[in-house]
């Protein structure tokens, strides 16, 4: 027994040699020099559509009294919506909006809103913007801040004004215009 301990501790030590090394570095904090900041502006079109056979967003949870409510308060929705160039649905493919939004107000309708609008085209490919903030969907014209991005949208911060292109009322499918103003660095 003792034995086997003593191959156990050296084969754990010989484990933990390798960390040891790694973390051998010449200072735990380094300053660098600040990048400049720049200002960019998206201007796309969201389309979500929660009816018919593919959905691009869909309910995942519910509130007990969910359905007793004028504002469906406590519905969560997952969704994962085209963003395009221009309102046709047709038009190029400029990213995805993934994420979820729920109803958050009980007397008026009041999303919240935590999504990441990752784009696919062009210089922007593989680079996102988070959205995190209340969207007053009736409202026809509403603002949401950009708390985050990644890649070209590193560090970014910024806001959204977002406004219904069109609406369907009875499905609630949706087309919004986002026009986005983000400040991130070079
Ligand atoms: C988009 O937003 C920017 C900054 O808020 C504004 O200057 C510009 O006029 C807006 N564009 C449109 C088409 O609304």
């Amino acid at each position: 027994m003792a034995k086997l301990g003593g191959i156990l501790l050296i084969i754990s030590l010989a484990a933990a040699m390798p960390w040891a090394q790694s973390f051998r570095v010449q200072s735990w904090a380094a300053r660098v020099e600040g990048k400049q900041e720049m200002v960019t502006n998206l201007q796309f079109y969201f389309h979500d559509t929660v009816s018919g056979k593919n959905p691009s967003a869909i309910r995942v949870a519910k509130a007990p009294d969910t359905e007793k409510s004028p504002t469906l308060f406590g519905a969560i929705l997952m969704a994962d919506d085209p963003l395009t160039e221009s309102p046709d649905p047709n038009s190029k493919l400029l990213g995805r909006a993934q994420g979820l939004y729920g109803s958050a107000g009980q007397t008026e309708l009041g999303l919240i809103m935590a999504m990441s609008f990752c784009f696919t085209d062009g210089k922007y490919d593989g680079s996102s913007i988070s959205i995190l903030g209340k969207n007053s969907a009736l409202t026809p014209v509403r603002e949401m801040p950009v708390v985050g991005g990644t890649g070209l949208f590193r560090l970014a911060r910024g806001y959204a004004i977002a406004k219904t292109h069109w609406l369907d009322i009875t499905t609630g499918d949706a087309i919004v215009s986002y026009n986005v103003t983000v400040v991130h660095y070079v």
